[in-house]
């Protein structure tokens, strides 16, 4: 199935010179979504133990990947959501820094761990979400994303890992 093409574009959201790669249109379309849940889990079939989602996206794709796995799900969340003890990774934006936070007991020592988001930029998020797993002890088994932009080397951020993405767009 062309996945790129489920996928909306809209031009100078949120600001202006940005292509936002709208999601929603693939989500509503059950075939377009079962069709990118199976390929952002295809290589990565090996014993998962748990899959880490970024919020909010990579939620939607994440704990579905998990399911599919028959796996456990752990979120990364956005500061101050996480209710329990927790460990915090700051990452570069644009303009400033951003961070993201992740239960401290979230995952065990040496547990297998396939982390997961609707789409690499940059690779901010991403490599902050790396840190977070192994602060934990947790073995990063790779990273996949339904969509990388790819002009933005976020993959550069990511060496080293396994990085599969479903859709590419420049
Ligand atoms: C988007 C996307 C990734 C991140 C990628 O999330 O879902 O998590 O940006 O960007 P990067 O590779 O440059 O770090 P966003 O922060 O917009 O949050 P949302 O999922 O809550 O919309
Ligand atoms: N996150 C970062 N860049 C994005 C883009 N161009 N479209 C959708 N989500 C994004």
């Amino acid at each position: 199935m062309d996945l790129a093409s489920k996928i909306r574009s809209i031009y100078d959201y949120p600001i202006d010179g940005i292509i936002f790669r709208d999601i929603t249109t693939l989500l509503k379309d059950g075939d377009a979504f079962k069709a990118s849940i199976d390929a952002v889990t295809e290589s990565f079939k090996e014993d998962i133990d748990l899959v880490v989602g970024i919020e909010a996206r990579g939620f939607i794709i994440g704990a579905a990947v998990a399911y599919s796995l028959g796996c456990g799900f752990v979120p990364i969340r956005k500061p101050g959501k996480l209710p329990a003890k927790k460990i915090s990774s700051e990452y570069e934006l644009e303009y400033g820094t951003d961070s993201i936070e992740m239960h401290s007991d979230a995952i065990k020592k040496g547990q297998k761990v396939l982390i997961v988001d609707d789409l690499l930029a940059t690779g901010g998020t991403a490599e902050a979400s790396v840190n977070l797993v192994e602060e934990l002890g947790g073995e990063i088994v790779g990273l996949s994303f339904l969509i990388e932009l790819v002009d933005l080397k976020g993959r550069e951020k990511l060496k080293g890992y396994r990085v599969k993405s479903v859709v590419e767009f420049n």
